[in-house]
């Protein structure tokens, strides 16, 4: 995505605009991803399974997000992993906005990384970015989402890595919608329940392992989804998920999705 600051200055005043009229204060991160939230919609309880498979790596684990943009789910990873970095291309998103940038965020190309991490994040990557190989280079275990036929190049299985797991959850794109259908535009009822039939909720996380670091990664995962059988605290914007049909282990009507969403599938 090579920003334009101009367009960056337009988005950030249709921001402010939509705030001011705003139904709920949750609603902006899944209207304006980029600024507000991230491009893949997410919980607690996605952020508590990267989290305990980083710190089953290493007790003093490291951790990269690439492309983390201004670093939402960064920041949410940083409440357990203090010393989480994130590494953002772009750095006129800060500067060309006089957005202050955290220290933690480190304005430079991916392919650049230049040390290992135990465990590299990549969120929602747009289509025309491959970084797959300096990524691979540099750490055994990798996470990525993919969000089915918009971002690309998050599969690392010809790099030496094996899919330990995954886990489908709603793309960000399927609840934006959802909330303009509900809140913000004029439709009758039965119009609405007739869409929101056709969502796939298609974002993909994928756990990605080197061979010898799969059994520590299955075995984090595993122990972390036991916890999970108890009520988990949640983050208070999840209830916009709630809301919009895309509950914790909710199944969706279309059968293109026939998992329930945030199941872990293992292999
Ligand atoms: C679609 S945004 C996603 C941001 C964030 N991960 C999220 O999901 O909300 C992709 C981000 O990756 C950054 N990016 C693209 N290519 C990159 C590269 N080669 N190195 C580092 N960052 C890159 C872009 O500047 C952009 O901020």
């Amino acid at each position: 995505m090579p920003f334009n600051v101009e367009d960056l200055r337009k988005a950030r005043q249709a921001l402010a605009q939509f705030k001011s009229a705003a139904v709920s204060p949750y609603h902006e991160r899944y209207i304006f991803p980029f600024f507000a939230g991230s491009y893949f919609a997410y919980r607690k309880v996605d952020v508590l399974r990267v989290v305990a498979i980083t710190r089953a790596i290493s007790n003093n684990p490291s951790y990269l997000d690439v492309g983390c943009g201004y670093g939402d789910f960064l920041k949410h990873v940083r409440e357990f992993l203090p010393d989480a970095e994130g590494m953002e291309k772009e750095g006129g998103i800060f500067y060309g906005l006089g957005i202050e940038k955290p220290e933690y965020i480190r304005i430079a190309d991916a392919h650049w990384i230049d040390r290992k991490y135990d465990l590299v994040f990549v969120g929602w990557m747009e289509p025309g970015q491959d970084f797959r190989d300096p990524v691979a280079r540099n750490t055994d275990v990798i996470i990525t989402t993919l969000d089915q036929g918009i971002s690309l190049a998050a599969e690392f299985d010809g790099h030496g890595f094996q899919r330990v797991a995954w886990w489908r959850t709603p793309s960000w794109e399927d609840v934006n919608t959802e909330i303009m259908n509900r809140y913000y535009t004029k439709m009758p009822d039965s119009k609405r329940i007739e869409l929101a039939k056709m969502r796939g909720a298609h974002n993909f996380w994928y756990i990605y392992s080197r061979p010898h670091k799969a059994g520590i990664v299955k075995k984090a995962l595993k122990k972390q989804l036991e916890k999970e059988q108890q009520p988990a605290d949640c983050y208070e914007f999840e209830s916009v998920l709630d809301e919009c049909g895309y509950g914790y282990l909710q199944k969706l009507e279309n059968p293109a999705a026939p998992e329930l969403m945030w199941q872990v599938q293992f292999g």
